[in-house]
């Protein structure tokens, strides 16, 4: 993302934001609540249209593609709502079938839609909750579910908005150690947009922090935790 803009009214939320996401890396972005985290990754979604500025996946300029170029790009990339978002009047498994169905094309070579649905669930430890209702699974296992939806069709870029947030602090370690356990076995690169200090600790090979809009300060867990400047250092004393 490059220079990127973007206003509700007066409201201007980013104020030129650059982000680099390199192969194989985790990134994470931190931010306060209301500093525009989510506006920016819906930007990088094409869910949202940004003012100014340019975003590229892949070397494609999402913000100048047709809707079939997006629908396939989004085939590569993966991404987990703030909340879980699962339908809720679907079964897990009708939710996990939602994304093959849309995207036809590109399972083609997999194995069945069936095996992958059983699989995804095999990766986040949930074979047995194939028949259930969203609202029959905890709220660990809701997160579970739509992180096994995040990644059914194999995506080589994974976003994540909040994976922790509302979790118990047990429950967000678990779920912390499921993204590193299958972002090894599919060497996937993850944006991952938290405030949750300990999860940036554990999962960050490099951060941002996104303060006033912009991209304030970037680097390690190490280096920004050892920063002097005040707006830095607020995310990092408790
Ligand atoms: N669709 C919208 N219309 C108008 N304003 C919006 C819209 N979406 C977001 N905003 C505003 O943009 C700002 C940033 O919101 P955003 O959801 O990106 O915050 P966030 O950093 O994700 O916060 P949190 O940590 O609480 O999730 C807020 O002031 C919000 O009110
Ligand atoms: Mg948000």
């Amino acid at each position: 993302m490059k220079n990127l803009h973007k206003s509700f009214g007066d409201n201007h939320v980013l104020n030129g934001f650059n982000l680099k996401l390199y192969e194989g890396e985790n990134l994470v972005v931190m931010g306060k609540s209301g500093a525009g985290k989510s506006v920016m990754i819906k930007c990088l979604v094409g869910l949202m249209q940004p003012d100014s500025g340019s975003i590229t996946i892949n070397d494609h300029d999402i913000t100048a593609v047709g809707h079939d170029e997006l629908d396939m790009l989004r085939t590569e990339i993966g991404f987990l709502f703030q909340g879980s978002a699962l339908y809720d009047s679907m079964t897990v498994r009708e939710n996990l079938e939602f994304p093959l169905r849309h995207h036809k094309d590109k399972i083609k070579n997999f194995q069945g839609t069936e095996f992958l649905v059983r699989e995804a669930l095999a990766n986040v430890g949930l074979e047995n909750a194939i028949d259930l209702m969203p609202s029959e699974l905890s709220g660990g296992m809701q997160r579970r579910v739509a992180l096994a939806r995040a990644l059914i069709l194999k995506p080589k870029i994974i976003m994540y908005d909040e994976p922790t947030t509302g979790l118990d602090p047990i429950t967000a370690k678990e779920i912390i150690q499921l993204m590193r356990t299958i972002q090894d076995k599919y060497r996937t690169s993850s944006l991952i947009i938290t405030h949750d200090v300990d999860c940036a600790r554990v999962i960050a090979n490099r951060m941002i922090l996104l303060i006033d809009g912009i991209n304030y300060i970037e680097g390690t867990f190490a280096e920004l935790s050892a920063s002097k400047d005040e707006k830095v250092r607020a995310f990092f004393k408790n």
